[in-house]
C-alpha cells in the first residue's frame, strides 16, 4: 500500500487514503483488521468478492438504496454481529455505499470506526473523501447526514476493471471539474495529453488521474471542512445546472456525470457574458470535456424551460431564496452568485456560444 493523500479535517481528524497495488494488496490490508468488523457491499461490488467475508450486508445497488431502512440494516447487523465502539463499517461500493457507510459508523454507538474502499472513479475522486454522509429523505437528495470523515480510504485500482462506461464517465466528469478547480494546471494538462490511455483505463495512468483529483479535492476541504466559508461550495461547480436538467429529464436521458460536464460548460458561458471568465479559458475548457465525449452542445428544447426552471429553483444551496452557481474567474478561482432567469434560460435553450 502506498499512501496518496492524507487529509487532515475538524477536530485534528485525519483521512489517509491509501492506493493497493493490486485486489491482493488490498485484501492483505483489509485482512489486518481481523474480526471486529462489519462490510457493506451492494449486489453489484459483493460479485468482486470471491469468498465473502462473516460479518457483511448487501445493499440494493443504486441511490434508491440510500435510505432509512438501509441504514436501519447496518446498524441492526452491527448490533448483532456484536460490533463494539471500536469496531469497524468497511464500505466497499460506489458512493451510494460509501454515502450510507459513513453514515452508519457516524451514527453507531455515537461513532465507530470507518474504512472506506470506493470501488467507482465517482467515489475514488469525490464521495469516499471529505466526510459527507447522508442518505436521501422524501425524495431529497442528501437531506439527512453527518460529516464524519473515514480515517482510512483504500484505493485499488483494478475494481474498476468491471465499471460500466457510463458510471466510468459519471466520475471523469468530476475528475475535469477538479482540473478547473485546481490550484495549478498538472491535472488540465494530464487530461489533455494522456486522454487515450485514461479512456482505455491503463491502470497506472488511472492511479495518477486518482491521485491528482484528490489532490485537488483535498485542498478545498482543508480549507472549508465543513463547508460554512463558501470555498467548499466550489466544488459545486456545473451541479446546479447539471442537476436541475438531470432532474426535470427524470434521470432517464444522461448519466450524472454527463449533466455535470453539461453544466460546468453552461457555468463557463455564464462566466463569459457576465465578464467573470475568460472566454479562451472557458473555449478550452470546454474542448476538453467534448473531447472525452460529453454532449455540450445539447439545448434543451423550449416546450422544457419551464420544467427545467423549477427544478433549477429548487436547489438546496439557496441562500436568502437565492440559488447561487459556481462560475469561475480563472483556473481555480470561483465566485458565487445568483444569475438572472433570462441569462439562464438563453444559455440553456439558446444556440452554442463556442
Ligand atoms: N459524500 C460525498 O462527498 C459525495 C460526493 C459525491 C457523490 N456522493 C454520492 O455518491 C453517490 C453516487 O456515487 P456512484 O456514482 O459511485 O454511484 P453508485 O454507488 O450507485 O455506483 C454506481 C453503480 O456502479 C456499481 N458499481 C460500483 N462499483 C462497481 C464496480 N467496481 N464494478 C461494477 N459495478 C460497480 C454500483 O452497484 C451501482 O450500480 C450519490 O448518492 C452521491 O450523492 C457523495
Amino acid at each position: 500500500m502506498k499512501s496518496m493523500v492524507t487529509t487532515q479535517l475538524e477536530n485534528g481528524r485525519q483521512t489517509e487514503v491509501l492506493l493497493a497495488d493490486d485486489l491482493k494488496d488490498l485484501s492483505a490490508h483489509l485482512g489486518e483488521y481481523g474480526r471486529l468488523v462489519l462490510w457493506v457491499f451492494d449486489t453489484n461490488t459483493v460479485k468482486l468478492f470471491k469468498q465473502l467475508p462473516p460479518s457483511h450486508v448487501v445493499l440494493e445497488s443504486g441511490e434508491s438504496a440510500k435510505n432509512f431502512s438501509s441504514l436501519e440494516r447496518i446498524l441492526s447487523s452491527a448490533l448483532d454481529e456484536g460490533l463494539a465502539r471500536d469496531g469497524r463499517i468497511i464500505g466497499f461500493g460506489g458512493g451510494v455505499v460509501c454515502d450510507m457507510s459513513a453514515f452508519a459508523a457516524s451514527v453507531y454507538m455515537r461513532g465507530c470506526r470507518l474504512t472506506l474502499v470506493p470501488t467507482t472513479l465517482l467515489a475514488m475522486v469525490d464521495a469516499s473523501l471529505g466526510g459527507k454522509a447522508a442518505i436521501d429523505f422524501q425524495g431529497m437528495k442528501n437531506m439527512v447526514g453527518s460529516f464524519y470523515p473515514a480515517s482510512e480510504v483504500l484505493i485499488s485500482i483494478d475494481t474498476l476493471r468491471t465499471l460500466n462506461e457510463k458510471e466510468f464517465l459519471n466520475g471523469l466528469a468530476e475528475v475535469i471539474k477538479h482540473a478547473l478547480l485546481s490550484q495549478d494546471e498538472e491535472l488540465y494538462k494530464f487530461l489533455l495529453m494522456r486522454k487515450n490511455e485514461i479512456l482505455s483505463r491503463d491502470p497506472k495512468t488511472l492511479a495518477a488521474l486518482v491521485e491528482l483529483s484528490l489532490k485537488v479535492k483535498q485542498w478545498y476541504i482543508e480549507q472549508d471542512p465543513l463547508e460554512t466559508l463558501g470555498i467548499r461550495q466550489s466544488l459545486n461547480l456545473g451541479h446546479t445546472f447539471g442537476h436541475a436538467l438531470e432532474s426535470s429529464s427524470h434521470y432517464l436521458m444522461w448519466g450524472h456525470g454527463a449533466c455535470v460536464a453539461w453544466g460546468t460548460c453552461r457555468a463557463l458561458e455564464a462566466g463569459v457574458v457576465l465578464g467573470v471568465t475568460d472566454k479562451a479559458y472557458a473555449s478550452g475548457a470546454t474542448k476538453l470535456f467534448k473531447s472525452f465525449g460529453y454532449d455540450i452542445e445539447y439545448r434543451i428544447g423550449r416546450g422544457d424551460w419551464i420544467e427545467y426552471r423549477d427544478h433549477l429553483l429548487k436547489d438546496k444551496k439557496k441562500v436568502d431564496g437565492n440559488v447561487r452557481f459556481v462560475l469561475l474567474e480563472k483556473q481555480g478561482s470561483t465566485i458565487l452568485m445568483p444569475l438572472d432567469l433570462q441569462l439562464i434560460q438563453h444559455l440553456v435553450i439558446a444556440k452554442p456560444i463556442f
